[in-house]
């Protein structure tokens, strides 16, 4: 099968090639999927997984990208929930091959069913941003309506899926960014918004939830800002702050088949956007992912027309 592969950790994204790779076979509780469509994360080229395996072998060369939309093409054994020609969408294993790739093979529980009215593009754009805002709001931040969030990049990738969902669920929100995000955070559903370019962050005064996307000196200032009680959570590697009367957390986003079907839901009924950028075939996937200029939204690899 034709995949994108990497081989050298220093060389970023300008290492990666198209090559022939053999398919994949589904293991224990596997599926195969034909990927139809997949999503990139620049950052995965500088995670360990990526490199290793979870012993530490090198498992070089690897194929980077872990979001996909496809279909099921072959069950392993003891595989139960999905079928075969089913349409699926999720998360793969950060310490497998991925799905910059015409095949791959992912554990079933990773997997939702994609509707048939959702192209593959967009159920590849989901999982990260969907899943990590669903979880940094819910599950460990537990917000509540009523309830002030300060959304840091909330015109970016996760941030705008956070903004909606965290509107959504009746909070006030704070979003941030550059001066051109702007109307951006608004239109996702932000009340305000912080141009961490000209404004002063401490004007926001306090709130409930951090979102934290960028860690550093935000990350510091925002602790400072969370109400007794309230909380920080961080995508963004371990907190170096924490709020005086509240808790910080970070977390690595998990695959969670009930929660891709909420978001999937929400996208269907028009609550939740998703913004794609860029879509490129596997053959121009090395050119798509190393731009020469600023590409707003997500590039999507549409692995098959
Ligand atoms: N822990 C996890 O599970 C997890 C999951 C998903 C993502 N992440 C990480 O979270 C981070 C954000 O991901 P993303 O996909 O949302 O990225 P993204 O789409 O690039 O969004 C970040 C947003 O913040 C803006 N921004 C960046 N630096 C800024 C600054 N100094 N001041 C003001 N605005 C700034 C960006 O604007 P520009 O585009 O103009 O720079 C963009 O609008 C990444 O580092 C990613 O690796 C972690």
């Amino acid at each position: 099968m034709k995949a994108i592969v990497v081989t050298d950790e220093a060389a970023g994204t300008a290492g990666m090639t198209l090559a022939e790779r053999p398919e994949p076979e589904a293991a224990g509780n596997d599926v195969l999927v034909e990927v139809h469509a997949s999503g990139f994360t620049r950052d995965e080229l500088t995670w360990p997984g990526t490199w290793t395996d979870r012993l530490g072998r090198d498992r070089t060369p690897s194929i980077p990208g872990h979001e996909l939309a496809g279909v099921v093409s072959a069950l392993g054994y003891g595989t139960a929930g999905l079928s075969v020609g089913q349409r699926v969408f999720g998360l793969t294993d950060w310490t497998r091959d991925g799905t910059l790739a015409e095949y791959a093979a992912v554990e079933a529980r990773n997997l939702a069913p994609l509707p048939g009215d959702v192209d593959f593009t967009v159920g590849a754009s989901l999982p990260i941003s969907g899943l990590t805002a669903w979880q940094g709001l819910f599950e460990h931040g537990r917000l509540r309506a009523g309830q002030s969030v300060l959304v840091h990049g909330a015109a970016g990738g996760v941030g705008s899926m956070v903004t909606q969902l965290a509107r959504e669920a009746g909070a006030y929100i704070v979003g941030t960014g550059r001066s051109v995000d702007r109307e951006a955070a608004l239109e996702f559903g932000a009340q305000e918004f912080v141009d961490l370019e000209n404004d002063a962050l401490e004007d926001v005064g306090g709130v409930d939830l951090v979102f934290d996307v960028f860690g550093g000196e935000i990350q510091k200032r925002s602790a400072g800002l969370v109400r007794p009680g309230g909380m920080l959570v961080s995508i963004a590697g371990p907190p170096e702050a924490r709020p005086a009367d509240g808790l910080a957390i970070d977390f690595v986003v998990e695959s969670d088949r009930a929660q891709l079907g909420e978001i999937v839901r929400r996208v269907r009924d028009g609550r939740l956007r998703t913004v794609i950028g860029h879509v490129a075939t596997l053959d121009d996937a090395v050119a798509a992912l190393n731009p020469t200029e600023r590409v707003k939204g997500k590039t999507i690899i549409g692995v098959r027309p």
